[in-house]
């Protein structure tokens, strides 16, 4: 779900764009990937598989698989990655953590 931030951008780095569930986005090239995320409005990240809790970045260093999202494929932390154009990102609708890839 897309919704207005409260977070607001430092800079104004180049935009490059990616896709969200299919949706065209531009992002700030080089920024972290959750943070940009949080900036575009973006809360919910993924759900989780038991009670489908909608979930989204919280440590922001790795550590709690609350960014988790499908780039290329593989689920992967968004904190742990950086913009760059092209990105193909899709929310996970139950992710599993265990499965993950860093
Ligand atoms: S925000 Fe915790 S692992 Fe990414």
């Amino acid at each position: 779900m897309k919704t207005a931030s409260t977070f607001r951008e430092l800079t104004r780095e180049p935009r490059v764009e990616v896709t969200l569930d299919g949706e065209k986005l531009c992002l700030p090239d080089g920024a972290n990937l959750a943070a940009a995320l949080l900036v575009a409005g973006v809360t919910t990240f993924r759900k989780t598989p038991v009670s489908d809790t909608p979930r989204g970045p919280f440590c922001m260093m790795g550590t709690c698989f609350d960014c988790l999202v499908e780039i290329d494929g593989v689920a992967r932390q968004a904190c742990m990655l950086n913009v760059r154009a092209g990105l193909a990102i899709i929310r996970l609708p139950d992710a599993q953590v265990p499965n993950a890839e860093t």
